[in-house]
This record gives C-alpha cells, structure tokens and sequence, in this order.
C-alpha cells in the first residue's frame, strides 16, 4: 500500500504536480480573469442583440489571448507600470498587482536578477519550482546551463539583466497561458524600458513572439536580429532556443553555440563603438 501511494506521488511530481497547494480542489480557471476562453464566451461575444445582424462586431485591438471582461484589470496594469519610476517601484507595483491567477498559486513574486545597468538583458518564459522557492529567475537547471552559455562568451550575472515575460511561477511549470502574459505584459515591457538595454535576447517562443510580435516558431526565429520597438526607439533583439529546451534536445545545443556567436559579435561592435565615441 505505501508503495503504491509512494509511485503515486512520483508519477505526480514527474507530471509536474509537485506542489501542495490546498486541502481541497479549486477551480482556479473559474475564479481567475485569466482562464482560458471557453467556448460559450465565444457564444456569449457573437451573440446578435435584439437590434443586431447575425455578425460578429469587430473587437478593439488588443494583445491576442486576452479573454473578454480583463478590460479593467489591464488598464490597472497599463497605469501602474506607467506609473513606476525605478525597477524597485516596478517591483513593488507588480507585487500588489493581484490581476493574474498565477499569483495565487505561486510561492512568490520572481522580479529580475543581474545588473540592471546592463547593456544585455534577457527575457525567458516563467519561473519554475527553484525559482518560485528562491525568487530569482534562472536558478535552476536551466538557469545553470544558462550562465555556462553566457560564461562561453565572457559574460555573467554583473553583465547582463536577467527576466521573465511572466514573473510568477505557473502551476507544474506549465506553459503560461497567452491570457496570462498579455495580463503581465505592460509590466515586462516597463522593465525593458527601465533597464533599457542596448541588446534584448528572448529566450524562446513564448518570449520572442510576445515582445517581437513574431509568428513563426522560434526554430524558424532563432539566430536572426529582430527589432524590439521602444516608444519610437529600436532595440535589436536576437531570439535563441531556451536552456531549458536544450536540456531536452541536447544536440540542438550546436544552434544555441551559433546564437552566442552571434550576440559576441554584435557586443564586440558595441565596444567598439563605445571606444570610438
Ligand atoms: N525558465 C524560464 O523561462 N525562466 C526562469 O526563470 C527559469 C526557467
């Protein structure tokens, strides 16, 4: 019996299930504005009025993967990031910022790490289980293949700024929902803009198709300058494969070397520069 209870547990930590949260069952989706759209809010926004054709009205423009009704939630999010003057009032804006599910169910909030003067900021996806425990992103074993890739090419911690398109931990390390990042991503873009850097890597697809408004999958996307745009202002931005994929698909790890390659080269001409001026 306590074997079977024992391989139960496992089968649940290896499913990533491996965090008590509650006595009992919660329908987080239900109670969270950022639950999946389900098909009767697709009903519920097609529906004719009394008056109405039979058609859909356009919607506003906004980020893809917002469900109807967060309206409200991401104009707080929009003016409080605005708001912020420094990454430490960013921070605290975004620690009283109860607009995405995630932060229930995670330990704690996972800001940035590095040196926020950096001229290299990288974004990834989430923060996992180290993460959440520790409250600093990349700590764990993709984190630690990550400063290896980074010691390759000369670089640390004290050289770049390190953050996340979603600062707290989805539950078993899923994927974050679109809903979810588009609910948080006034604050990325604010971090960005606070740290200003002079090169911006996202790591991955969920990173480099929000902050590069590209399409295509990251195969496609990795290894080629893109352009992240900053109130008029272009940063380039190199996306790469993320650490925690190369720890899966190891031979993949030859792409990332010509990634590091890549963005050597492109600081070596920032140097460069920077002795010339
Ligand atoms: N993966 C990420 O994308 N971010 C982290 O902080 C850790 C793992």
């Amino acid at each position: 019996m306590d074997e079977d209870l024992i391989a139960l547990l496992r089968w649940y930590r290896d499913m990533g299930v491996d965090l008590a949260i509650d006595e009992s069952p919660h329908d987080r989706f239900a109670e969270s504005p950022c639950r999946p759209v389900t098909r009767a809010d697709v009903a519920e926004t097609t529906r004719p009025g009394p008056s109405q054709e039979a058609r859909p009205a356009p919607l506003p423009e906004r980020p893809a993967g917002l469900p109807q009704g967060t309206e409200a939630i991401e104009q707080t999010a929009r003016e409080r990031a605005a708001a912020a003057r420094s990454l430490d009032e960013l921070r605290g804006a975004l620690a009283a910022f109860d607009g995405c599910g995630l932060k229930v169910t995670a330990t704690q909030l996972v800001f940035g790490d590095g040196n926020p003067e950096a001229d290299i900021m990288l974004v990834g996806e989430a923060p996992g289980a180290e993460e959440d425990r520790e409250g600093r992103p990349f700590v764990g074993r993709a984190g630690q293949l990550l400063d290896k890739m980074l010691a390759t090419i000369g670089l640390d911690r004290s050289k770049v700024y390190i953050a996340n398109v979603v600062p707290w931990r989805p539950p078993g390390n899923r994927t974050p929902t679109p809903a979810e990042i588009a609910l948080c991503l006034p604050f990325t873009k604010r971090q960005i803009e606070l740290v200003s850097p002079k090169i911006l890597v996202c790591l991955g697809a969920p990173s480099t198709q929000t902050l590069l408004g590209a399409k295509d999958g990251i195969m496609r996307l990795r290894g080629r300058w893109l352009d992240y745009r900053l109130d008029g202002q272009t940063i380039p931005a190199l996306p790469m494969l993320h650490p925690a994929y190369l720890l899966r698909v190891p031979d993949k790890k030859r792409l990332a070397w010509q990634d590091l390659r890549m963005l050597a080269k492109a600081i070596e001409r920032l140097a460069a520069e920077a002795k010339g001026a």
